[in-house]
């Protein structure tokens, strides 16, 4: 599934559809094919609401993206699944019958949601895969590097471990959703990196990414091996770090180990600065979001060559191959970059990260 960097030919689709009347009245040069104008309605389908990156940074920033590529005139219908995979059939149904023009859709259970993409495809509506893999016919995939994302989680633990580091640091591994096919690329990018310099003393999966469900199973880990004997922690997400360090807490313990995340969750964000949290991985959100909205918008106007440039990576899913796909990168984010991440890229000020509780930290990590 990981990319290859194939160069895509330039479709033909726009030279044979450019008789057939209505050409591109954008006049902005990206190609001659026919546009459907700029009354388009994009279906945003996003997975669940625990994690804040959804409601946050997904949603609004596609939205206003599309608006901004349709002169105001296009819009974008949301509808968040809650994690439950049946509620997002039942919403993609919705779109299906509403004709949407193009749905983007982010699945909570990638290989269940299958017929569901099949019946859009069957009514002329194509699918964007938007972060996480969804099988069936999708016509493209916009989503970060996800198995570099565990390879930076794997390596900063190291890194947090310290050269001495060894087979008998004993490390808990709290992997995602296995519907989720990003779960199982963060689990192997991360055990590319861990395997064979440190022993997983307990790995496994969490439902739905809960970060109670996580925060449980670390209880029990804890019980079983005992706290003091546990190396680090690698939490595939901020959510379930949240969770671990919750449970480490209750067990007694005052200083935590290195623990890993991903997402740049505001509260991770704050525990990283005063030491809670190891690291996070900060993924651009407006760089996924505003290619996805581009892509679909473009995929609607019919402008093909555009199109192509935003997708010139190609992925295989368990049911479809070389799919056109546009993988973007990730950084580690630790204590020592927040002012160059999410600082910088206005993700979040340095007010809303620097609030009671948190002034000193910020002031040893230069932000203010
Ligand atoms: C993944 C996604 C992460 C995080 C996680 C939990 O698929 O890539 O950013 O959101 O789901 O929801």
């Amino acid at each position: 599934m990981r990319r290859i960097a194939i160069s895509v030919a330039v479709s033909t689709m726009s030279l044979s559809l450019a008789g057939c009347g209505v050409l591109n009245a954008a006049g902005d040069g990206a190609s001659a094919s026919p546009t459907m104008g700029d009354n388009v309605t994009v279906g945003l389908l996003l997975p669940e609401k625990a994690n804040t990156r959804y409601d946050k940074f997904d949603y609004p920033i596609i939205d206003k993206k599309v608006a901004e590529l349709t002169k105001k005139k296009g819009k974008v219908k949301y509808a968040n699944a809650d994690a439950d995979a049946a509620k997002q059939a039942e919403q993609m149904q919705q779109m299906i019958d509403d004709k949407v023009n193009i749905i983007l859709l982010d699945a909570v259970d990638s290989h269940g949601i299958a017929p569901q993409v099949k019946k859009a495809k069957d009514a002329g509506i194509p699918v964007i895969a938007y972060d996480r893999l969804a099988e069936g016919p999708i016509d493209a995939y916009i989503s970060f590097d996800n198995e570099l994302v565990g390879e930076v989680q794997g390596r900063s633990l190291l890194e947090a471990l310290g050269p001495t580091a060894g087979l008998s640091d004993k490390i808990v591994m709290v992997n995602g959703s296995l519907t989720d096919p990003n779960a199982k690329q963060f689990k192997e990018g991360a055990l590319s990196e861990l395997n064979g310099k440190v022993t997983i003393a307990d790995t496994s999966d969490t439902k739905e990414w809960k970060p109670e469900v996580a925060e449980a199973h670390m209880t029990e880990v804890i019980n079983k091996i005992g706290r003091s004997s546990i190396a680090a922690v690698y939490a595939a997400n901020d959510g379930m770090a949240g969770g671990v360090i919750k449970a480490l807490k209750a067990a007694g313990a005052t200083k935590m180990p290195p623990i890993t995340g991903q997402d740049a969750e505001l509260d991770a964000v704050q525990r990283i600065l005063i030491g809670e949290q190891y690291m996070s991985v900060y993924k651009s959100y407006p760089d996924e979001a505003e290619a996805a909205a581009q892509m679909a918008v473009a995929k609607v106007q019919g402008k093909d060559i555009q199109f192509d440039a935003l997708t010139q990576d190609h992925v295989d899913s368990p049911t479809n191959k070389d799919i056109p796909s546009q993988l973007v990168q990730v950084s580690a984010l630790t204590k020592r970059n927040i002012k160059d991440t999410v600082v910088a890229d206005g993700i979040y000020s340095v007010d809303e990260i620097c609030t009671t509780g948190y002034k000193s930290a910020c002031a040893a990590a230069g932000l203010r």
